[in-house]
């Protein structure tokens, strides 16, 4: 099947005039409580964390994603990636507000370029709706499969943008409930989003090993165990 070509979102989602990071990572957590959780919950379920893991998050934002993972699973240690500086700055007093920083560390970068982090360093890594934004993901895989340890693993989610007509429904006619004033950004994230198919074609390029790509109505995910 055919689907609309990506429309790219660009990188960095830093303060603007209207909307400080500070009062984003508000919106999100009110809005999305429920998907952060059920994000940790299925990092847990689906690529079960060795016990005392490492752990790498690309695409931090607020942290919200992470802090939920670090507060079911206590005995993990979470390093969170974001390529913008105001992201970085929320991520740490979220952490901080929820006493976990001597479990995390947050800085800036890109996924693409990780040369500050050493060869298999992470026992996992994680991310979540942050991959649409990446300029280069198949860049990002190659960086991935090389801090990862080799039995690492790895939970990533993002929205995907070929839709069905019941996803469609979704989002256009219960969209402005669902989402109210972040609805434009839903949207955009769904057209920059990719297709299993696309994901599993990067992935197929890469070194990465025991990869599957799962999809449901809405999103899909990368699982490796
Ligand atoms: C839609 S937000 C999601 C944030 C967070 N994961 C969440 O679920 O709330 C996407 C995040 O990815 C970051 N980002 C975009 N491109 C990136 C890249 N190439 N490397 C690292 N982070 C990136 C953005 O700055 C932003 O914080």
């Amino acid at each position: 099947m055919n689907f609309k070509p990506r429309v790219p979102e660009g990188g960095a989602i830093k303060d603007t005039d209207k909307m400080s990071m500070e009062e984003y990572s508000k919106i999100m957590n009110q809005r999305l409580k429920k998907e952060y959780i059920k994000f940790a919950e299925n990092v847990i379920k689906k690529v079960a964390p060795k016990k005392n893991s490492k752990v790498l998050e690309i695409g931090s934002g607020p942290g919200w994603a992470g802090i939920n993972l670090l507060k079911m699973r206590e005995d993990l240690y979470l390093d969170g990636l974001d390529a913008s500086e105001d992201m970085v700055r929320v991520a740490a007093r979220n952490a901080a507000d929820e006493k976990l920083l001597d479990r995390v560390n947050y800085f800036h970068g890109f996924g693409e370029d990780m040369n500050s982090l050493p060869n298999d360093e992470y026992d996992l890594v994680i991310s979540r709706d942050s991959m649409h934004h990446w300029d280069n993901p198949e860049l990002v895989f190659q960086e991935i499969s090389r801090v990862l340890k080799k039995d690492g693993r790895l939970y990533i989610h993002d929205s995907r943008r070929d839709l069905n007509i019941g996803g469609k429904i979704i989002v256009n006619i219960l969209g402005p409930i669902m989402a109210g004033s972040m609805l434009k950004y839903w949207k955009s994230s769904i057209d920059a989003s990719y297709t299993p198919e696309e994901i599993g074609n990067i992935l197929a390029k890469n070194d990465l090993d025991n990869w599957i790509v799962e999809a449901d109505l809405m999103d899909l995910s990368i699982q490796k165990h």
